[in-house]
Order: structure tokens, then sequence, then C-alpha cells
């Protein structure tokens, strides 16, 4: 997501952050801030669009300054311009800030600030932390941050600025990573190593609570209760390329690991976790609409359609609204039948990730065509998707780099969900205390991402031991039916091993034909009501031979010699995404056996912008 640099030494640090956030660039933003404290307060340049623009608007005389901050913005709060862009400052110039991570009460602070009769002039959550350390302002920045960040919820990693202490520089994080270097006569921070790597290999992770005091001399970190905390620093030695993937051979690694983040985020940004309510001023329906509703198309292309095929399931399930999934292409020239009656009664629904797929874009444009409202799911602000629909709602799955989409799926997934007990909750389907319960639950599903996660060591076995493996077949019913079509677009796309997904029941009317020694039939079963029906499908294959392996839920009559890896202890809506989990796991790990370009397939691209 956005990305962090920060330095405090004896030198003009303005070139040194510019060429930090270059290092930082591929991460994804769209706008670029820095700050400099020099003598008479803060230089603060900063410019919508590429990091070019920051230098051509700073020109050739560069800020003078020892101590500064910067950042590259990936919008989620505010759109992206030269307001909402880091740094922040509070209103009397004092503060800068920058930040990574999401404070989920921000409006409440933000309100209680302007009571206070203080002037904000951004839509960012992180200008709040600008202004509450000038509010709070006790004439010294470690103890204004020990008594402003509890006040804080969601997360973060700071970089602070003190006007009053042009030779320090202030870190915190919660929850959102942030790295101190440490050089000679000089310290940095910076959210990964990437900016770091050119100016030095010793740097300490800071952990959730940590706040650092950094000057030329040395860099000293606090605990939330202000006591020192000896934190040994790590050599780095990685090179530049590894570097920018934070240690992890690949994007697609990298990003399937980030998950339980995204997660994270998308769901603080749509539910009050303390309170257990959804954010309706998040949600694009309200009572009178979501009670108007009489069916909701969605249209999607790749894995974006899985997402949607899965939000159709759960819109009909849990709020009882009848819904359709189409493949994009497909919508844009086929006929289509509105269901009749007043304006609210058919939405559409696009999902993309990047917000810029042409048959998508296309899609919605025909629905708006025909008089329906547009809703869009897209996880990138701005873009031309987000931009033409009536309502946006964001996934906060924050940069997808790698061509095979994963974490974008999985917050898709989770945005589908939450609509559903919203609109579940205002048809009076369910009533606020089960929402309550479901948001609980919802609430948990980061830390069971996680522990599938703590299993990839389980899923790299298993596809060292089948690197000879020729066709590989996921069966599943329902859900497990679209999570089995998502695993096999997977595994196919990075590893170019032929794999097809069959509704379990399907597969004896022809397709079991193809069924021998060498066939993999990977059986996703996380639906209690179904499992006994989908073991029997793998009895089935097992009788022609095909070795099994289930990624669900283990029971009686599960075939023996059958790989499990486990879903369990999980409600049935959310069970999907941990499958989902495993399978992107397998996919990559599979490429990496068969030693493909895993984050950029053959003849795949990231962004189609062509039909
Ligand atoms: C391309 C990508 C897929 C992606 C699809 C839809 O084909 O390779 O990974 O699912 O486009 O992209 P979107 O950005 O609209 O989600």
């Amino acid at each position: 997501m956005c990305g962090i640099i920060g330095f405090t030494g004896a030198r003009d640090c303005a070139e040194l952050l510019i060429r930090g956030l270059e290092q930082l660039e591929y991460r994804g933003y769209d706008s670029a801030g820095i700050a400099v404290a020099g003598a008479d307060g803060f230089a603060v340049c900063k410019a919508v669009g590429r990091i070019a623009n920051l230098r051509e608007k700073l020109g050739a005389a560069l800020p003078a300054g020892h101590t500064g901050i910067g950042h590259t913005r990936w919008a989620t709060h505010g759109r992206p311009s030269e307001e909402n862009c880091h740094p922040h400052l509070d209103e009397k110039g004092r503060v800068a800030v920058v930040h990574n991570g999401i404070i989920e009460n921000y409006l409440a602070l933000k309100a209680r600030l302007e009571e206070a009769g203080v002037r904000f002039s951004s839509e960012t959550d992180t200008e709040v932390v600008a202004q509450l350390l000038g509010y709070y302002y006790t004439g010294d920045m470690k103890q204004t941050l020990l008594k402003v960040l509890p006040m804080l919820e969601g997360s973060f990693a700071l970089g602070v600025l003190d006007a009053n202490a042009p030779d320090a520089l202030y870190c915190a994080r919660r929850h959102s990573p942030l790295l101190v270097g440490l050089g000679r006569g000089e310290q940095y921070i910076a959210s990964d190593a990437a900016a770091l790597i050119e100016h030095t290999r010793e740097m300490i992770t800071l952990e959730d609570g940590d706040i650092g005091v950094l000057t030329a001399a040395g860099a000293a970190i606090y605990g939330p209760d202000g006591a020192p905390r000896a934190r040994a620093p790590m050599h780095v030695s990685w090179d530049a390329g590894a570097a920018r993937k934070n240690g992890y051979p690949h994007f697609m690694l990298k990003e399937i690991c980030e998950q339980p983040q995204a997660l994270r985020d998308t769901l603080a940004h749509y539910v009050d976790l303390e309170r257990l309510e959804i954010r309706r001023e998040q949600m694009p329906f309200d009572r009178q609409q979501a009670l108007a509703l009489k069916e909701l198309t969605i249209a999607a292309c790749g894995t974006a359609y899985h997402a949607g095929m899965m939000g159709r399931a759960l819109l009909e399930n849990i709020a009882g609204v009848r819904a359709r999934a189409e493949i994009a292409s497909e919508y844009r020239y086929g006929p289509v039948i509105l269901p009749g009656g007043g304006p609210d009664s058919a939405v559409f629904l696009a999902v993309s990730q990047s917000g810029e797929t042409a048959d998508t874009l296309a899609a919605l444009r025909r629905a708006k065509g025909l008089g329906m409202r547009a809703i869009a799911f897209s996880n990138v602000i701005g873009a031309s998707i987000a931009r033409e629909a009536d309502t946006v709602m964001y996934t906060l799955a924050g940069p997808e780099i790698a061509v095979a989409s994963t974490k974008a799926y999985l917050t898709q997934v989770l945005l589908f969900e939450i609509l559903a007990l919203d609109l579940a909750h205002l048809r009076g389907r369910i009533t606020g205390e089960a929402l309550k319960q479901r948001l609980a639950q919802l609430a948990a599903l980061p830390g069971q991402a996680q522990a599938v996660l703590n299993r990839k060591e389980m899923v790299l076995n298993f596809a060292k031991r089948n690197r000879a493996c020729r066709d590989v077949f996921f069966i599943g019913r329902l859900t497990d039916y679209t999570t089995s079509l998502e695993a096999a677009l997977k595994l196919k796309e990075v590893s170019y091993l032929h794999s097809e997904a069959y509704a379990a029941g399907e597969l004896k009317h022809g397709t079991i034909a193809l069924i021998d020694e060498e066939t993999l039939v990977a059986a996703i079963a996380t639906q209690p009501e179904i499992l006994q029906k989908t073991y029997a499908n793998m009895q089935e294959v097992k009788a022609r031979g095909a070795y099994l392996l289930l990624i669900g839920t283990p029971g009686a009559n599960l075939p023996e010699d059958c790989e499990v890896w486990p879903v369990e202890g999980v409600h049935p809506t959310l069970a999907p995404l941990l499958a989902t989990i495993y399978a992107q796991l397998l996919a990559y790990y599979t490429a990496l056996m068969h030693g493909c370009d895993i984050d950029k397939p053959r003849n795949l691209a990231k962004s189609v912008t062509v039909e």
C-alpha cells in the first residue's frame, strides 16, 4: 500500500527522501510528498501522480534540512489530491505526519477536535493524527505520542516530525510494518527494506506498540509504557529486487501472505468491530432501496468473476436477494431481461481489482444505459470503473502486483459477505443480534486465514511429492464448486498444468472418462449439508484410480488414503475463503516446482484494457 521513508542525520535529506520514494514506487501509489524540517518550520511539497511530478515541482533548489519524512500514497480515505497527500500537518504547522494503515475511529476523533475549534484541510484519516499530536502537544513529542497513540483505533506505521525538535525523527507502529535503519551518524525509517538498502543493511523491525526516537547519534525504542525496549537489529542480505518483495521470492507469495492484513483493513473500513455494527455510511443501500431490490446482476472477468459467483450465492443464501453472476464479456452483448418495477428494483454490480478491465467497464456502461443503478467493487481508487459507477465500494487489499489475483479475491468475497449481511438485516431476514454474531465471526477471519498460512510447508511438501502430476480436477458442490473454479484457474494460470473444475455431481456424466492413476482429484468440501455427497463423489473417482486431496472438513465416510488440508471451526459462508488460500498456495508451490515465471505468467496481463 502506501510507502514511508524518513531520515535524520548531518546532511541535507530531500534528495535522499525522493530516492527512497522511488524505491517504493513498485508498491503502487497515486500521489507523493515530502516534508523537511528547517530552521523556520517545515518545507512541504506534494504532487499528484508520479514521483517525477514531485521532482518537477521541487525544481533544482531542494529544501535544506537534515531531518525529513516522505510518503507515497495509495488512496483509501479521500481521492488522490494534493490536500489528501501526505505529509499532513496540524493546523499550527508544528507537527508533520506520514502514515500507513487505517485509523478506524478517525471520524469520531475528527468530530471531537472540530468541536474544540480545530480546522481540518483534508478528507484523510491521517490528518487526525497530526491534529491530535498538535492539539495535545506537551512540548515533548515522545510524551505527546504516548498520550495520543492510545486514542487511535486501527492500524498505523507513523513517521513524525516536530518543528521544535528539527534534529529528531519520531516513529511508531501498530499492525502496519515499519523498519528503523541504523547508519553511521544517521538513522532512517521505511515501510520496507527496499528504500533503505542502499544506505544500510542494519535494520530494526519495530514491534506493535513501539515508539522510536531517532537522532543522528542513534535510535532509541520505547514501549507503550514509555520504558526503553531492547530491539536487536537484523542484518539484511537481500539484493534490491528481493527487498522490494520484503524478502519473499515472489510477489504472489507476498500477496498470499498479506491476506490476513488485507481482510483486516477491508473489514475495518465497513464494520465497527468494537460495536459490531456495519458502518452504514459505507453501504450502498438504505432500507427502502433494500426492500425495493428485486434482482442484482454481477458482472466481472477472471478471478473477479469467481468472486461474483461467490457473491451471488451469498446474496441469495444470506439476504434472499435474487442475484446473477455474469461473465462481463458475455453480458455486454447478450440479452438482458429486467425484472420490472421501480428504479431500485434492478441493480448492477461490477467487480474488478484494477477497476480498468475493458469488458467489465463495457458491461457497466451497458447496465447504466439500460437504466440500472451501477455499483462497483474496485481495489484502485479513482479507476475508470470506480469513477463511472454510481456507488463504489473499495476493497482495501493494497496494490496487487502479481498477475494472478489472490488478496483482491478474498477481499471481494468479504465485501459480498458484508453486503449480504447488511441487506439481510435491512430486509428483516436476520435480527440485529444475529447480525452482531455474524460480524463477530467475520472479525475472527483474519486470524483463521493466518492459521492456514501457517501450514504452508504442508502444501509445499505436497507440491514437491506431486511434481510429476499431469492433470488436476477440482470438484465441489455449490460454493465449493465456485472455489474449485478459482482453484483450477489459479493452478493453470501460474503452473501451466492442466486443471479443470467440475461440479462434483456432474463429473460422472462424461469427464470421469479422463480419470486414471496420474490424475489428482482435489475435492473442496466445506459445506456441512453436502459433505457426504462430495465424499461419495470422491469414492467414485478413487475407484477409477485417481489419487485424492481433500481441502475442507474431514468426517465419517471420507475415503481412506486421502491427503487432508483442514478447514474447520469457521462459519460455512466463510469456509470457502480459507479453502481458497490453500488452493492459492498449491498453485504457487506447483509453479515453483515447475520453474515457472510466477509473477508474470506467459500470455497473461494484469490489467486487460482491450476487449
Ligand atoms: C486479468 C487478470 C486476472 C483478473 C482479471 C480481471 O485477466 O490476469 O487475474 O482476475 O483480469 O481483472 P480485474 O482487474 O477486473 O479484477
